[in-house]
């Protein structure tokens, strides 16, 4: 088995989380924080409900300041360097629960510069996926009065000169032992974390004023935000809290997250029915047993049953459902190609529905970009 790994640019191996939760000093998301939670929003996501946003930093100080009359903004981002998959996703549609909810502003960026210097890929190629990549996000159905794009390439002029007061805190050696370089790295990349952290200030900047800032991010995210949270009290500003959630495993079983660089790990926002049908059948590990009989005597595994995931994560919002589904397969009631027919039709029907929005995204783009 793969020892597990984690960071920005590697997930490897069968993740445990809790071990992560110790390793990365998080908070895990408790009983009493999602009470707390409740009392805002009316309704928990159920994304909250079955620990898929599972820990957290500063989340009850982001609470403390909103009831005091202080709301924070979100801040979240996508490296465009591919096509959208559901792992994407997912997180996406937790933050536009969370701008509904908290009716706040939420500052998005495309960290093209990221992808570029990381990727081995022309700029001109990383440019067509931030095309790409930003109807996918406007297709979610964020705010479009309350959602604001920020662009690495493109608003240079309005980040740089916060990067560099970033940059001029974090020594080499900081980023060395956090992301694993040596001296053969390109010197974009150890630049990255900089223009990385802006986001999670520049309203505050904006606006003239300190704004608490929240960022929901897969956990492999918090590498990067561990140096903004001790470099922003030296400029003045408040840490950013976040909630981080656990990867969306590929279609190939449970170790690793999707990814955008392995076509038959992932499913796309851009597949067609027939697409979608055809790499569940295909490729979806299955936590079903090998023969009929065996399956109906012992049960299946949801646990590692990947369609049955894919349900968990995103695509079955009724718990109920969810309830009986994991029950049946468990008894050997629900047969794996069943849970199979169940999961395709349930994706198909959501991923069709965000490709209609997603058609009407690119009239709408200009109102997403921020002015300044
Ligand atoms: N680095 C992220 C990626 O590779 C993109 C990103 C930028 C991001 N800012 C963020 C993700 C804030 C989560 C939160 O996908």
């Amino acid at each position: 088995m793969t020892e597990q790994f984690v960071d920005p640019y590697e997930v490897k191996g069968k993740i445990d989380y809790n071990r992560l939760i110790k390793e990365f000093g998080l908070q895990k998301i408790d009983k009493k924080l999602l009470q707390r939670i409740q009392k805002h929003t009316g309704e928990l996501h159920p994304m909250l409900k079955r620990e898929i946003f599972f820990a957290h930093r500063d989340l009850n100080w982001i609470l403390d300041e909103y009831e005091k009359g202080n709301p924070f903004f979100l801040y979240t981002g996508c490296g465009p360097s591919g096509p959208i998959h559901i792992g994407h996703l997912f997180v996406w549609y937790f933050t536009k629960w969370l701008q509904d909810k908290f009716d706040v502003e939420l500052y998005f960026q495309f960290t093209d510069d990221e992808k570029f210097l990381y990727k081995n890929k022309s700029y001109e190629e990383i440019q067509t996926w931030l095309e790409e990549n930003m109807l996918d996000v406007i297709a979610v159905g964020f705010n479009p009065k309350k959602t604001h794009f920020i662009i690495d390439t493109k608003h240079a002029a309005l980040l740089y000169p916060h990067a560099i007061q970033v940059a001029k805190k974090i020594t080499f050696s900081t980023i060395k032992s956090t992301f694993g370089f040596n001296d053969s790295t390109n010197i974009g990349s150890i630049f990255f974390t900089s223009m990385q952290t802006v986001p999670s200030f520049l309203p505050s900047v904006l606006k003239g004023k300190n704004i608490p800032c929240l960022i929901p991010h897969a956990v492999d995210q918090d590498p990067h935000f561990r140096i903004t949270r001790d470099i922003l009290p030296k400029l003045s500003y408040y840490k950013p809290a976040s909630i981080q959630s656990t990867f969306l495993p590929p279609l190939t079983g449970n170790e690793g997250k999707m990814s955008s660089s392995e076509a038959a790990k992932g499913i796309l926002t851009t597949d067609t029915p027939a697409e979608i049908k055809n790499k569940i059948n295909k490729y979806a590990f299955s936590g079903g047993k090998a023969t009929l009989e065996e399956h109906r005597k012992k049960g299946g595994d949801p646990e590692v049953d990947i369609p049955f995931q894919y349900l968990r994560y995103l695509f079955e919002e009724s718990d109920e459902k969810l309830a009986q589904l994991e029950k049946d397969y468990k008894s050997g009631k629900l047969l794996s190609g069943e849970m199979k027919k169940y999961a395709i039709e349930k994706i198909t029907d959501f991923i069709l529905k965000h490709q209609e929005r997603r058609k009407k995204a690119k009239d709408l783009l200009p109102k997403f970009i921020l002015k300044v």
